[in-house]
């Protein structure tokens, strides 16, 4: 049977940090709310000056884990971004990354499922290999959140941040590999996060923030209650994962979770009895990037050298949608 093995990683986050403590000037909050309640410390804001855009972020992500592959631009079939904020609503920011990378035998498209993307984009290009429909995929999780935070809302713009992660997926007929994806998605539930009209026309912005643009919607969260429907869904979606596969958590060498709260993170591995240990956890640095958190994560742990050839890896997320996800690698690399 066909899977898809992750053969090369890669990510960038932007230049410029903000942190909770130049938050304090923005917003009414406090670096110590904000890390007791989060766990995050800081994050990174993209620049137009910088050529940080999405796509652009998600180029740089992508020229590296094609360099780890050692596969050049031209022998790509599939780009599948996952992304709630492309750089324009046509065309997909994959497109833009094809063109970037001078990928021209692929096929370009993203994918929008909120901070899932990027499981939902691993989804489909492993089920293009296993079917034999493409050899070499690059799979990406890119956002640029900043443009879309509400920038007087406490409750949101302390947790986002901007960034860019890719994995290069290539056939592998082994045990090794992907071995299995997991998606769900409850639209009933779509009114907990979602991105809303701005009312009143762009903000003014602070010095520290002056390359945001306004973007005509924000994002609006209802917090409290996704927080309890995260963790009940992460531990669910990985159970099924592990059972598919016919693991139990004491196989798991590392889980890469969504990064968007530490406590989340934390009540999901207790409930899976996964120490912290085995838990890779970049959120103090990041804060919450949607889509590109996982391949970030995966990507500084791969270079960490902490991903041991044969170790199973439990990738797992939940978003907008609301969505989520999880899958288990068997890491190849
Ligand atoms: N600084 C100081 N006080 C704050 C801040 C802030 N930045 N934000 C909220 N508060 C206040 C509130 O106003 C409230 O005050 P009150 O008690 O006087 O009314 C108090 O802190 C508690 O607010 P809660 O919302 O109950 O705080 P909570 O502990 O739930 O933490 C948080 C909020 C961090 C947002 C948490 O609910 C969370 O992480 N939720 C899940 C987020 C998530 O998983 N999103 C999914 C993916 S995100 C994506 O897709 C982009």
């Amino acid at each position: 049977m066909l899977r898809g093995r992750i053969i090369g990683t890669g990510s960038t986050t932007p230049k410029r940090i903000l942190t909770n403590k130049d938050l304090e000037a923005i917003v009414d909050t406090t670096d110590e709310w904000i890390t007791r309640r989060t766990g995050i410390k800081e994050r990174r804001i993209s620049s137009k000056t910088r050529a940080e855009d999405t796509s652009e972020m998600a180029t740089a992500a992508s020229k590296r884990a094609l360099e780890m592959a050692g596969v050049a631009p031209e022998a790509l079939d599939l780009i599948v971004i996952g992304t709630v904020t492309p750089d324009r609503q046509f065309p997909s920011a994959a497109c833009m990354v094809q063109k970037n990378l001078g990928a021209r035998c692929a096929v370009a498209f993203d994918v929008s499922a909120g901070c899932s993307g990027f499981l939902y984009a691993l989804s489909i290009a492993n089920n293009a290999i296993a079917t034999n429909n493409c050899r070499n995929a690059l799979v990406v999780g890119a956002e640029r959140l900043s443009g879309i935070a509400d920038w007087q809302d406490r409750s949101t713009c302390v947790l986002l941040g901007d960034g860019a992660g890719a994995v290069v997926l290539t056939p592998g007929d082994g045990n090794e590999g992907i071995l299995s994806t997991h998606l769900g998605s409850d639209g009933s539930l779509w009114e907990l996060l979602y991105a809303s009209d701005r009312i009143g026309g762009p903000i003014e912005l602070p010095e520290i923030l002056d390359t945001v643009e306004g973007r005509p919607f924000c994002l609006k969260m209802e917090g409290n209650k996704l927080f309890k429907k995260a963790v009940c869904c992460l531990a669910d979606v990985a159970v099924a994962a592990m059972e598919h596969d016919g693991l139990s958590c004491d196989d798991i060498m590392l889980m890469v979770p969504h990064q968007a709260n530490l406590r989340i993170i934390r009540a999901t591995a207790e409930r899976l009895s996964i120490p912290m240990e085995k838990v890779y956890t970049n959120l103090d640095k990041y804060g919450n990037t949607s889509s590109a958190s996982i391949p970030i994560a995966l990507d500084e742990a791969n270079r960490k050298g902490m991903l041991k050839e044969g170790g199973y890896v439990l990738l797992v997320t939940f978003g907008a949608g609301l969505t989520w996800g999880a899958s288990i690698v068997k890491w190849s690399l």
